[in-house]
């Protein structure tokens, strides 16, 4: 039903096989059915959020929702809902957001979340921190049995002074864990990744374990030089997950 919903299934063309963009967008235009006229809505970032944000914008072209305000996560996300006619404001104006949907890189058992790989951490914290409902979108690969299992980056978002300082300390503080801190690049330049708000990016990848994640999470903010994590602690309040099998949505 989900699959028809989202457009990948007709009667004509009852079963396909499903990319991992289609579970994407499954669970994408499963969060958009919270959504209700009238709403301010915080929009994510990424491969997943730009389902929700497109959708959204769908939805107000056929006139099935009115009067949404948008308050983007990122300068993408930003352009793609102007590109999709929602009308945007910012969290000066808006300081309460009724519903916020984006996706996430790992999603343990208790909905806590890395987010950041796309490196909007900071902005999409300051949004969903201040939602009344945060709605997670993921296929199901993002399932972890704890934070940190995947291996991937756990995103560190860092200011440019003394950065390699900040790195070792970042390591440091994860020794115990076997943490490896890298600065993110891209390009063949290897050239730094720049933030939305002129930052870079510090990555740590573990190789055990990093304990709870309280302790962890303000050992990285005590660290003079960062200036956000991409651990989400205990800020989703539902979880929607597009899998082989179906949809599952799990409550806070
Ligand atoms: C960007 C994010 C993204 O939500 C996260 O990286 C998931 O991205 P995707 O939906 O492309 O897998 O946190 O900063």
């Amino acid at each position: 039903k989900a699959a028809m919903e989202a457009g990948l299934l007709s009667p004509s063309q009852p079963s396909i096989i499903l990319t991992q963009d289609d579970l994407k967008k499954i669970a994408a235009y499963k969060a958009v059915e919270y959504v209700k006229s009238g709403m301010v809505i915080g929009l994510g970032t990424g491969s997943t959020a730009k389902h929700a944000v497109a959708r959204i914008g769908e939805l107000l072209r056929q006139g099935k929702l009115k009067d949404i305000v948008g308050i983007p996560t990122s300068k993408m996300t930003h352009e793609q809902a102007l590109s999709v006619g929602i009308p945007l404001s910012d969290l000066d104006s808006h300081p309460v957001i009724d519903i916020a949907i984006d996706g996430a890189d790992e999603v343990d058992p208790y909905l806590n979340l890395v987010k950041g790989r796309g490196g909007s951490l900071l902005r999409e914290k300051m949004v969903e921190g201040v939602c009344k409902k945060f709605l997670v979108i993921v296929d199901e690969s993002k399932l972890v049995n704890y934070i940190g299992d995947s291996g991937l980056a756990m995103p560190v978002e860092v200011i440019q002074f003394c950065w390699k300082f900040t790195a070792s300390k970042l390591q440091k503080l994860f020794e115990e864990s076997g943490c490896e801190a890298k600065l993110r690049t891209f390009g063949e330049k290897k050239e730094p990744f720049v933030t939305d708000n002129g930052n870079y990016i510090i990555d740590l990848y573990f190789k055990e374990s990093i304990g709870d994640l309280k302790v962890a999470s303000d050992s990285i903010l005590n660290l003079a030089g960062v200036v956000e994590h991409g651990i989400f602690l205990d800020m989703a309040t539902t979880v929607i997950i597009a899998g082989e099998l179906g949809l599952t949505v799990k409550n806070k």
